[in-house]
C-alpha cells in the first residue's frame, strides 16, 4: 500500500500485533511483556543509546510473534515435543522475522534479525542459522537471555516454576555454551535490582 494517507504509525503497528499474539496465545504475550522490561533494563546497564534501546524494545516484543503462525497442536502442547513438532516450533523465528519485514518500517530490518536469531546459541548449536559468538546480533544475544530467565522462573506444563538461584546456576553453567559470558555478568548485576527478580535467595 503506497498511498501515506494510509500509514499507520510503528506504535499502533506494535500494539495491534501485540494484542493478536495475545489473541493467540495470552501466555505467549506476557511472557514477551517481560522479557521486553529485562531486556531493557540489561540494555540500560550495558549503556545501549536511545535508539538502540527502541530497537531492543520491539525485537524483544515480538521475539515470540511467530507463534502465531504455529498450529495448536504444536503450540499449546503440554508434553514434550516429537522431532517433526520441534522442527514445526523452530519455524517461528523465521515467522516472526517475515512478520517485522512486512511492517517495511524504519529499523525492521534491526528488529526482524533480532526476532530471527534470538534462539542461536553463542557456540553455534543453535537455530536458525548456526552464528556463533558476536555473529550472533547483540539484541539477539540479550533477549536469548532475559527469555531464558523468564521461561525459567514461570511456571510451564512441563516444569515447575524455578526459584532465581536455580535459575542462576543454570545460566552460570551454559555460559560460553548457549549465553554470552560477558552479558551473563552483566545480567547478573542487573536481575538482582529487577523489579522482574522472582523469590529464591
Ligand atoms: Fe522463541
Amino acid at each position: 500500500m503506497k498511498n501515506s494517507a494510509y500509514a499507520v504509525p510503528m506504535e499502533k503497528v506494535v500494539r495491534s500485533l501485540t494484542v493478536a499474539l495475545g489473541a493467540r496465545d495470552h501466555h505467549t504475550r506476557l511472557h514477551c511483556d517481560r522479557v521486553v522490561q529485562l531486556s531493557n533494563e540489561l540494555g540500560r546497564h550495558i549503556e545501549l543509546s536511545e535508539r538502540e534501546l527502541g530497537q531492543l524494545s520491539l525485537g524483544a516484543q515480538f521475539h515470540d510473534l511467530g507463534k502465531i503462525g504455529i498450529p495448536d497442536s504444536v503450540l499449546l502442547k503440554p508434553e514434550a515435543f516429537e522431532a517433526d513438532e520441534w522442527a514445526c516450533m523452530k519455524q517461528h523465528v523465521l515467522i516472526g522475522e517475515q512478520i517485522v519485514l512486512a511492517i517495511n518500517g524504519e529499523h525492521s530490518r534491526e528488529i526482524a534479525s533480532a526476532v530471527r536469531h534470538h534462539h542461536e546459541h553463542f557456540d553455534g548449536s543453535g537455530y536458525p542459522d548456526r552464528l556463533s559468538g558476536t555473529e550472533i546480533p547483540l539484541y539477539s544475544r540479550i533477549i536469548s537471555l532475559t527469555d531464558s530467565y523468564d521461561a525459567m522462573v514461570e511456571t510451564r506444563p512441563y516444569h515447575r516454576p524455578r526459584q532465581h538461584r536455580e535459575v542462576m546456576d543454570i545460566l552460570s553453567r551454559e555460559a560460553g555454551h548457549k549465553h554470552d559470558p560477558d552479558l551473563l555478568h552483566a545480567f547478573c548485576a542487573v536481575i538482582e535490582k529487577s523489579p522482574t527478580r522472582t523469590s529464591g535467595d
